[in-house]
C-alpha cells in the first residue's frame, strides 16, 4: 500500500509566525512542516509539502497530483473564499482532499465563512492553530489506512 500525502499551504502562508500573529499564531511554517515531517516519519508516510501564493500554480500541483498521492491536505488561505478554480481542480484530480485553517473561519469576518472548497472536501478542520495540520495529518492516514 503506497501512503503518499500531498501538503498544499496557500497564499501567506510562507510569513505565518510574523502575519497577524494574534489570529495565526507565532509558529512560523517551516516548524508546521518539521512537525509533520516527524509525524510522517513515525507513521511510515511519504510527504511533499508545497507552498504558493499562486492560484494557477495551485491548480497546477492537483493536475499532477492523480497518479502520485493518496491525499491531498491543502490550507487554501484566501483562495477558499474566492476559487472556483481550485475547487474544480480539487474535483478534476479525484484524489480527496482534507480542508484545513488554522483560525476558526467560522467565527471571523463574513466573507470568511464561506469556503468554496469544503463542499468538495472530504473534511475541513479549522480553528486549532498549527494543531489543525496534525489532525489532518491523522486523517489522511486513516482514509489511507481504512482503504
Ligand atoms: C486561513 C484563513 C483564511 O481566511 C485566510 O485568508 C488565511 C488563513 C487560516 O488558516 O486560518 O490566509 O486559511
Amino acid at each position: 500500500m503506497s501512503k503518499r500525502i500531498l501538503v498544499i499551504h496557500g497564499p501567506n502562508l510562507n510569513l505565518l509566525g510574523e502575519r497577524e500573529p494574534d489570529i495565526y499564531g507565532k509558529v512560523s511554517l517551516d516548524k508546521i512542516n518539521k512537525m509533520l515531517l516527524k509525524i510522517a516519519a513515525k507513521e511510515k508516510v511519504q510527504l511533499k509539502i508545497a507552498q504558493s501564493n499562486h492560484e494557477g500554480e495551485i491548480v497546477d500541483l492537483f493536475g499532477k497530483a492523480k497518479t502520485k498521492f493518496e491525499v491531498i491536505i491543502i490550507n487554501p488561505a484566501a483562495y477558499t473564499h474566492t476559487s472556483v478554480a481550485i475547487r474544480d481542480a480539487i474535483v478534476a484530480s479525484g484524489v480527496p482532499t482534507i480542508e484545513v485553517h488554522l483560525s476558526n473561519i467560522y467565527s471571523r469576518e463574513t466573507f470568511r465563512q464561506t469556503s468554496l472548497i469544503a463542499p468538495v472536501s472530504k473534511g475541513q478542520i479549522s480553528g486549532f492553530g498549527p494543531l489543525s495540520y496534525v489532525l489532518a495529518l491523522e486523517a489522511a492516514i486513516d482514509i489511507i489506512k481504512s482503504r
